[in-house]
């Protein structure tokens, strides 16, 4: 039994992905790219310009988050990065706990080889991330909890800020500080706040501003996109954060809007994200579209609507994004659906069924096909 995953590709009864038409085939090699866009024109082949070329014609840089193991084990998805993508984020490989897993004993093997692999294909590479509670080894919180010396979070920044240096322009110093459910006015009550009190993060940034004075210093959080009630605190809990920063004299030149859509929260709805755009612009700050992706709601759906509601979806929210100056690159989390972090981990699903439930929420199909999503980043790219 083969199921259909997308124009030309399927899964066969023994959880393979075939081809079904050649051409498809061609595109995953990587050939010449003449796609035939399935869900918008099925009888005609165009030739299309790369997201990176589409977003450059709006004065933005498109990237993706990648990981350089899979970049190495998987042609195909080095020839999506390549042909796509004007920068890359490490989805794992800068953040603390792969960094430094024991205290003491680093392992830059996988990070060295997402800024070599960057820095040979000329793509930007952004710093994903210095401080984020999830990712802080359970090593490092202890001692910060117990001991409460800020200089184990300084080394931190100077190790890595000092050898990435002049390959990363731009640094989510901090991520994921805010929680207006559960948090202390409007801030996660993580180890950073715990031991050192709501000054971690101009600390963080003023620490980061004095290794690497020429970068872009962001903060990163997401669940600012849906017109309810907790996004809509979440939303004012940021602007009160870059408001105090500022005050401060913090050295903050840019919010990183993580914005990972979800139908389940849906339909979008403009007007919240345009004003929240705005303010954020008002303090004279930069803002990327840092994890763009979308997650579906019911994936029992046949495939094409799946993916007309992801594409929508996308279109809407992009549209709104683009329209703000101060919005200078867009970057999705993942570039397929291969690998991206919303697929269900569910173990024992029969393999045909587990490959129709993959969530389809990134540009490319399993089998790197562009997707409606991937055509639909492209007209609002594209839009003057
Ligand atoms: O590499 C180890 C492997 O050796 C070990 O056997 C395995 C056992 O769990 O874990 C592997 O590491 C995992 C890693 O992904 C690689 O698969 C980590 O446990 C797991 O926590 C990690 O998840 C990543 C997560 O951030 C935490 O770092 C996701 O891939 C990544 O997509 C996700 O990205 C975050 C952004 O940084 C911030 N915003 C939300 C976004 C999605 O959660």
């Amino acid at each position: 039994m083969r199921v259909s995953i997308g124009a030309g590709w399927c899964y066969d009864g023994r959880g393979e992905i075939v081809h079904t038409r050649r051409s498809a085939l061609a595109a995953l090699a990587g050939a010449p790219l003449a796609w035939t866009c399935p869900a918008l024109s099925r009888e005609h082949s165009q030739t299309t310009p790369s997201l990176a070329a589409a977003a450059r014609t709006r004065g933005c840089y498109f990237g993706a988050a990648v990981r350089i193991d899979q970049i190495e084990a998987d042609p195909g998805l080095r020839n999506m990065v390549l042909r796509d993508c004007s920068a890359l984020a490490p989805e794992i490989h800068f953040k603390w706990d792969q960094l430094e897993p024991r205290e003491g004993h680093h392992i830059f093997n996988a990070a060295d080889g997402l800024a070599d692999f960057a820095h040979a294909h000329g793509l930007a590479l952004r710093g994903h991330t210095l401080l984020w509670d999830q990712s802080t080894p359970r090593w490092a919180k202890s001692q910060l909890l117990h001991e409460r010396d800020w200089t184990l979070v300084a080394r931190h920044f100077e190790i890595v800020l000092s050898r990435y240096r002049d390959r990363v322009r731009e640094w989510d110093v901090v991520n994921e500080p805010i929680d207006s459910e559960s948090g202390e006015a409007g801030l996660r009550a993580n180890a950073f706040l715990r031991t050192f009190g709501p000054g971690y993060i101009g600390r963080a940034l003023t620490e980061a501003r004095r290794l690497a004075p020429d970068a872009c210093l962001m903060i990163n959080d997401y669940g600012f996109d849906y017109d309810n009630p907790v996004e809509a605190k979440r939303r004012r809990s940021m602007l009160r954060l870059v408001e105090r920063l500022k005050r401060e004299g913090a050295p903050l030149d840019g919010i990183g809007v993580q914005a990972h859509l979800d139908l389940s929260k849906g339909p979008f709805r403009p007007a919240p994200v345009r004003e929240f755009l705005q303010e954020l612009a008002q303090f004279g700050i930069e803002i990327v579209i840092t994890e763009f992706d979308v997650r579906e709601s019911d994936r029992s759906a046949p495939l094409d609507l799946r993916d007309r509601r992801v594409a929508d979806e996308a279109r809407a929210y992009l549209e709104v994004a683009l329209d703000q100056p101060a919005v200078r690159g867009v970057v999705t989390w993942g570039l397929s659906d291969r690998h991206s972090w919303l697929q269900d981990q569910r173990r024992g699903l029969p393999r045909v069924e587990a490959a129709r439930s993959l969530n389809r929420g990134l540009p490319y199909d399993a089998a790197f096909n562009p997707k409606p999503m991937y055509w639909s980043m492209h007209e609002a790219f594209r839009k003057v």
